[in-house]
């Protein structure tokens, strides 16, 4: 088992790639702690995951919210002990064109995306400098690295994981601390559910491997990149898009 006794936590773990890594972390050993904003569905999704035998437990957290994301960590932290494993994943998008952007939206999703990955790893971290060690994993996209039509506000807030990522792989690295992102291309969720045809088989036939994503994709790059097989990577941003942008 390849996360044996770490303790996870999760944010976004009640839907689409959160979940599925969820279950794949709890299979590989891990106490996996869901975190998300939705608790109907988290709590029944953790529930129908204990029924399998996984040890994992939901709480309900908002990342935007500094207190609640503060509470949410301490009841982890109560439940299962100091948390070695963040996987920064919650995340909404609001696409418009930019003449059509509103200011609501605009910082709606920056809050998610990007303040929520702030709060979260700030106040993970006392646990991981007291365990002297930790592997942090944040979700930016490949919307962040290249770009796309109609999402000024998700691209510029996928680039400042980039950007988070690689400053505290350098501030955290000597603390025994991995910080990596993993840049997801478009992947088979309820994201990517609402995003026009039109634009879907645009962008499978830009895809080199001629599919979309699936979750497990995803759950497998976070996977190997909380594991003890990638102690030597730091600070990279691993896409895991098919291919679709080189
Ligand atoms: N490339 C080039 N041109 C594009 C385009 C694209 N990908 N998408 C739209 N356009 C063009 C349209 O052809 C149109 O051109 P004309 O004015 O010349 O006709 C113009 O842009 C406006 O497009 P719409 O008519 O669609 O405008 P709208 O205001 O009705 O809708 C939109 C705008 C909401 C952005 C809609 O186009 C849309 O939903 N696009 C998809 C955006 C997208 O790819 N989102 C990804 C979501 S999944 C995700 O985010 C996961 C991840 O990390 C990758
Ligand atoms: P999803 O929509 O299926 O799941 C996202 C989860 O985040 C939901 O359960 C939602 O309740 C939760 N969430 C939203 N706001 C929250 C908040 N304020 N506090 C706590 N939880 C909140 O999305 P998906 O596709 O599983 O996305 C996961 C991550 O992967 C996101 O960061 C997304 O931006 C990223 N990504 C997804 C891609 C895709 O094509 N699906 C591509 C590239 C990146």
């Amino acid at each position: 088992m390849r996360l044996k006794d770490k303790v996870a936590l999760i944010t976004g773990a009640a839907n689409g790639i959160g979940l599925t890594a969820a279950e794949l972390f709890a299979k590989e050993g891990a106490k996996v702690a869901m975190a998300d904003f939705n608790a109907e569905i988290g709590e029944k999704r953790a529930g129908e995951l204990r029924e399998k035998g996984y040890e994992v437990t939901f709480f309900q957290v908002n990342v935007t919210d500094r207190s609640s994301v503060d509470k949410m960590v301490g009841k982890v932290r109560d439940t299962y002990g100091n948390i070695g494993v963040l996987i920064n994943n919650a995340g909404i998008t609001r696409d418009a064109m930019l003449s059509k952007m509103s200011v609501e939206d605009f910082r709606a999703v920056m809050d998610v995306n990007l303040t929520g990955v702030f709060h979260c790893t700030q106040a993970v971290l006392p646990s991981m400098i007291e365990n002297g060690k930790g592997k942090i994993i944040n979700t930016s996209s490949v919307s962040g690295i290249y770009g796309n039509v109609g999402q000024t506000n998700y691209a510029a807030s996928k680039a400042g994981v980039v950007g988070m990522t690689k400053t505290w792989a350098k501030e955290l690295g000597r603390k025994g601390i991995n910080v990596n992102a993993v840049a997801p291309g478009f992947i088979e969720t309820g994201m990517t559910a609402v995003v026009p045809e039109k634009i879907i088989d645009q962008m499978k036939q830009m895809i080199p491997l001629a599919r979309l994503g699936k979750p497990e994709d995803i759950a497998n790059a976070y996977l190997f990149l909380a594991s003890d097989e990638s102690n030597y990577i730091n600070g990279t941003v691993l896409q895991v898009d098919g291919g679709i942008m080189m």
